[in-house]
């Protein structure tokens, strides 16, 4: 589908459908008033209503106040239009801001995933076309909005591309393909690409991750990505885990809850998505983006609960659950992510914990750290970009809970609450001193994927992470 914007009045733009949102306060003067009445429309938001005789869609909106509003309906009304007939749909502006949530609501919202249908249902619809007219006849600025269009473009499709990454089976997307793809991103985006194999991992002595991929019949890879324009202006780590199944391990899931753990890999899917859309943007930001790719499965040689792994920062970590794998493989990818490149920050992004769901809901990600000012602009710019993120406090007493009697550390809390927080205060012993305040995590259990349809997120993947991670970078790397 293309999205283009025309230096047009509404009007004078021929397509076969117009779309319209509408308040409830606007509808009560709407000239169709009466016959979308009798249809049951009340502006309600995303409620639609097609008048098919006069080729208007209409999608009810709660205020024209909110670009969430604006986004979400958006995404409704294309799923709408998309199984129409029409090819071609028009639509005007609602001041530059609502630009942008307009087009995120059109790429986002039209999203497919057919790829496993036998007989995929392509849409007619083609072309959404924009007036740079607002609905009041005011006229934006066409440079502004076009500038708006392709960095919005870029950002909302490399969100698609993360969602295509995550929807593919284990089977599929196993560790060497992730590696495989993360390959073909570095030739077509021009970003330099290294990949470790077991030996690889073995020689940097990465043997939490090595041990959590010891029983599946798909050996791990470490990914790194980099971008690195001429002069940047800071230098950005970014650490996904990328399990491409997680099974539980010995400690094995139940039955429920290990349908759906192909999306244990959205961490890593998102770093790879997030540096697409930085080498497209051309940002003036060193980035590295690092995978653990990694299968946790059961097997003779799986590993076990009682064994104690040593990291590639030398501590050791007794295992007390196979389950609890993420952070396994986190702390030597973070390791030798910090070895190898000094970086301003160090952001990392992982489906770490159920508890983060029982914390949040299931659409927020938990932001953790010991920056506080920090983590409060990744709230903001989770906000300005459509993402919902919650911070969830660290406190001393909590940290107690990872101590091993027999090892540095444990991967297991003693207690049964707080698991999300327990979680990151594991990852804390692998951040180097240096780096402790330079630190964030994103825990994206819940936001990462979806099975029911909510906000501009339909079945599968949801590429959580790249849009706020796209909007701090440009509001705080200037
Ligand atoms: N990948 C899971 C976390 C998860 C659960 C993500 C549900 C998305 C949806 C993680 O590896 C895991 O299994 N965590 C355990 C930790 C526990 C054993 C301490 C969990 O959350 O139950
Ligand atoms: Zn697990
Ligand atoms: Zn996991």
């Amino acid at each position: 589908m293309n999205v283009k914007l025309v230096n047009q009045p509404l009007s004078l733009i021929s397509a076969d459908l117009t779309l319209e949102f509408v308040t409830p306060k606007q509808f009560e003067t709407h000239p169709h008033r009466a016959l979308l009445t009798q249809a049951g429309f009340k502006a309600e938001q995303e409620q639609l209503c097609a008048l098919h005789e006069h080729r208007i869609l209409v999608c009810g909106i709660d205020t024209i106040e909110s670009d969430e509003f604006y986004r979400s309906a958006m995404a409704s009304a294309i799923k709408t239009a998309m199984n129409y007939a029409y090819t071609t749909l028009k639509c005007a502006q609602y001041t530059p801001e609502r630009f942008r949530a307009l087009i995120e609501g059109v790429v986002l919202g039209s999203y497919k995933f057919e790829r496993y249908k036998s007989e995929p249902k392509p849409s007619k619809l083609i072309d959404v076309i924009f007036s740079h007219e607002n609905y009041d006849g005011s006229v934006n600025d066409l440079d502004a909005l076009e500038a708006i269009l392709s960095q919005t473009l870029v950002i909302a499709k490399a969100t698609n591309y993360v969602r295509n990454l995550v929807n593919q089976t284990p089977d599929d997307m196993t560790p060497q393909q992730m590696a495989i793809t993360a390959d073909a991103l570095a030739k077509s985006n021009n970003l330099e690409c290294t990949i470790l194999d077991v030996n690889g991992l073995e020689a940097e002595k990465m043997f939490a991750m090595l041990s959590v991929g010891r029983g599946s019949a798909h050996p791990p890879r470490l990914i790194h990505l980099a971008y690195k324009p001429k002069n940047p202006r800071k230098v950005i780590t970014l650490v996904g885990k990328g399990l491409t199944y997680d099974s539980g391990g010995l400690s094995l899931k139940g039955a429920a809850s290990m349908v759906t753990m192909k999306m244990d890999k959205a961490g890593g899917c998102a770093v790879m998505g997030i540096i697409k859309a930085i080498s497209e943007l051309n940002l003036d930001i060193e980035v590295h983006a690092f995978v653990g790719a990694v299968e946790n499965m059961i097997s003779g040689n799986a590993y076990k609960p009682d064994d104690v792994l040593r990291a590639k920062n030398g501590k050791t970590i007794e295992v007390r659950n196979t389950d609890a794998e993420g952070r396994l493989v986190l702390a030597d990818v973070l390791g030798y992510a910090q070895e190898n490149v000094k970086a301003d920050y160090i952001f990392d992004y992982a489906t770490l914990t159920g508890a983060c769901m029982v914390a949040l809901g299931p659409y927020t990600t938990g932001v953790m750290g010991h920056n506080d000012a920090l983590k409060e602009a990744w709230v903001e710019a989770g906000a300005a970009s459509g993402e919902y993120c919650g911070i969830l406090p660290f406190n001393r007493h909590l940290k107690k809970l990872i101590k091993s009697d027999l090892a540095d550390v444990c991967n297991v809390s003693s207690k049964p609450y707080g698991g999300a927080i327990t979680a990151a205060l594991f990852l804390d012993n692998f951040i180097d001193e240096d780096m402790k305040e330079k630190w964030v995590h994103f825990d994206i259990a819940g936001s990462a994927y979806t099975e029911s349809a909510w906000d501009v997120h339909t079945y599968g993947g949801t590429g959580a992470g790249v849009r706020m991670t796209l909007n701090w970078l440009m509001e705080n790397c200037k």
